[in-house]
Order: C-alpha cells, then sequence, then structure tokens
C-alpha cells in the first residue's frame, strides 16, 4: 500500500530517542520532512543526522521543552521556516511511566505537575500551535502518544522505590491525553484533520533495554529471563519493539487514514485480560 506520505512535513515531540526516534525513521522512510525536538540539543542533532543518513530525507533538529510555551513556538516557527509548515504533529515527549510515585504521602506534587504539564499541556500547547497550519491546507494529523496506564491504575518498582510504589500521574496524564484528542477531532474534523491516541504498553527502547539490565543485576537474573516474565501479561508473550508502535503511528498518520479519528489505538500486544477497557 502506498501511504501518500511524500513530502508531508512531521514535528515529533520527544524525537531524540527510543519510540519518538522510532516514529521520525518510519515516517522519514515513506518521504516525510521531519522536524524533530528534544530538550538536550546533542541528542536531538544526532538523531536528525542519523536519520538523514540512513533514510536521505530532510530532518530538522531544534532542542527544547514541551512544557514551555516559547519553546513550542520555536519549534513550529523553525518548521514553518524550513519546510513551510506542519501537516502531522506527533506529541510523543514525556518521561516513559512518569514520576509522580507514592505512597500517598510522599506524593510530589510538582511530580505530578511535571508529567501533567509534559503529556497534557505539552500537546494542547503544540496542537494549538500547529492547527492553524493545517486548517489552511484543509488537512492535518494530530497524533498523541500516550500509555497503556490510562487503563490500568499500576503499582511498580522504580529506582526511586525499589519496592514498588503507586503511580499518580502516569496513567492519569495518559487518560487526560486521550480526553484531549476526542475534543480536537471533533472541533478540528470540519478542516480535514484527524486527532488519535496510540497507546504502547512497555515497549522496548534503548532506556528500558538499559533499565533491564540494571534489573537484572540487581536481581541476579537474565535480562532474558526478566523480559519473558514482563511480556507474559500480553498476548504475544514478547515485548513490543519501538519501530512496531512507529508502524502504526505512520499508518494513522497517512492520508489512508481519514476514516479514524478520535480513537484509542493499543499496540500493546494484547496485554491484559480485559474485554470492554
Ligand atoms: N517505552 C514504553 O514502554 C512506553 C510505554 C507507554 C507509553 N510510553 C510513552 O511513549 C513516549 C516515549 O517514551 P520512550 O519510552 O520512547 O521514552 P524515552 O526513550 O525516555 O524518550 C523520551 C523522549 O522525550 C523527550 N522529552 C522528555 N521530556 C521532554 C520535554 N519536556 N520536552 C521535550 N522533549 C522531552 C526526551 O528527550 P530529552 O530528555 O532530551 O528531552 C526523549 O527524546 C512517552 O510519552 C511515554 O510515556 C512509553
Amino acid at each position: 500500500m502506498d501511504l501518500d506520505l511524500e513530502g508531508k512535513v512531521a514535528l515529533v515531540t520527544g524525537g531524540s530517542r527510543g519510540i519518538g526516534r522510532a516514529i521520525g525513521i518510519a515516517l522519514a522512510r515513506e518521504g516525510v520532512r521531519l522536524v524533530l525536538a528534544a530538550r538536550t540539543e546533542a541528542d536531538v542533532q544526532r538523531a536528525a543526522r542519523e536519520i538523514e543518513k540512513t533514510t536521505g530525507r530532510e530532518a530538522l533538529a531544534v532542542a527544547g521543552d514541551v512544557t514551555r510555551v516559547a519553546d513550542i513556538e520555536r519549534m513550529v516557527e523553525a518548521a514553518d521556516a524550513r519546510f513551510g509548515g506542519v501537516d502531522i504533529l506527533v506529541s510523543n515527549a514525556g518521561v516513559p511511566g512518569g514520576i509522580g510515585f507514592g505512597p500517598l504521602a510522599d506524593v510530589d506534587d510538582s511530580d505530578v505537575m511535571q508529567d501533567i504539564e509534559t503529556k497534557f499541556m505539552g500537546l494542547l500547547r503544540t496542537a494549538r500551535a500547529v492547527a492553524p497550519h493545517m486548517q489552511e491546507r484543509g488537512w492535518g494529523r494530530i497524533i498523541g502518544i500516550a500509555g497503556l496506564s490510562a487503563r490500568y491504575s499500576s503499582s511498580y518498582a522504580t529506582e526511586r522505590n525499589p519496592e514498588g510504589a503507586f503511580n499518580y500521574s502516569g496513567g492519569p496524564r495518559n487518560l487526560g491525553v486521550i480526553h484531549l484528542m476526542r475534543t480536537l477531532a471533533h472541533e478540528l474534523g470540519k478542516d480535514g484533520i484527524t486527532a488519535n491516541t496510540v497507546l504502547p504498553g512497555a515497549t522496548r527502547t534503548e532506556a528500558l533495554d538499559q533499565m533491564l539490565e540494571r534489573r537484572a543485576e540487581e536481581l541476579g537474573k537474565s535480562v532474558e529471563e526478566l523480559r519473558q516474565l514482563s511480556a507474559s501479561g500480553n498476548a504475544i508473550k514478547r515485548w513490543v519493539d519501538a519501530s512496531e508502535i512507529a508502524d502504526v503511528v505512520t499508518f494513522i498518520a497517512s492520508p489512508r487514514a481519514g476514516s479514524i479519528s478520535g480513537e484509542v489505538i493499543p499496540a500493546s500486544g494484547g496485554a491484559g485480560m480485559g474485554i470492554f477497557i
């Protein structure tokens, strides 16, 4: 299937590594010109150069923080100056799992707010900045990368809480993204713009590989053993790779996916046994 993406322009936030970088690669392979944004300049520059080298497509790196309005404006201005606007927004920036952990008495309000500022407000503000470009062209795609924790409240071990702790912001911020995307879908649909949410479950990235290696060493187990164990709750019994999330996003970003809007698309390998949730 020709996805008909050749020549489109995508802004991918959190594009320097992990899922965002994989999305950049997949879009560039389809002929999309990229603006990659993340806070660490060296990382985002490196990702852009690598993508240009491996795909032969243009990738512009912008260092910026999606919690800052001025930085978002700079990302969009850079896209406008180099490529004449933005057709596709992939709002992906965020810390996987979030940072607002309990126990309740210890929940740090600023951690919770930081998660919401990054994923919810970051998406709202970035969408507001790019929507006029899309409306002018009568076509656009807005894709929010949320996470399966929108569906399940969770408690798991983190470096700060090795014994496991309840997560007070990872899920709520993702649920907020789902609501926001559905509202955007309804407001912007008449202008040829779709808005959808993709829900990765545990997804293999450089960062999660490193975390697994550290955990395996702590527990005296092999990485493979831990990987199998943590994938045992999904249907495909293996970790989903970031490139597989990128494939789903690339299809939704394409003109071929015009009938899909306001939807929530899990790409978790069938995690969980729930029927309606
Ligand atoms: N991997 C998973 O298992 C998983 C599961 C469910 C959902 N997700 C979601 O998928 C998205 C990507 O996760 P990932 O695993 O690929 O994470 P990752 O490897 O840690 O990459 C996160 C990216 O976001 C950027 N970023 C973080 N905060 C930012 C900010 N305030 N402004 C701009 N850029 C920012 C990071 O670069 P800088 O740090 O340099 O800014 C990096 O490019 C996240 O929203 C995460 O919640 C991931």
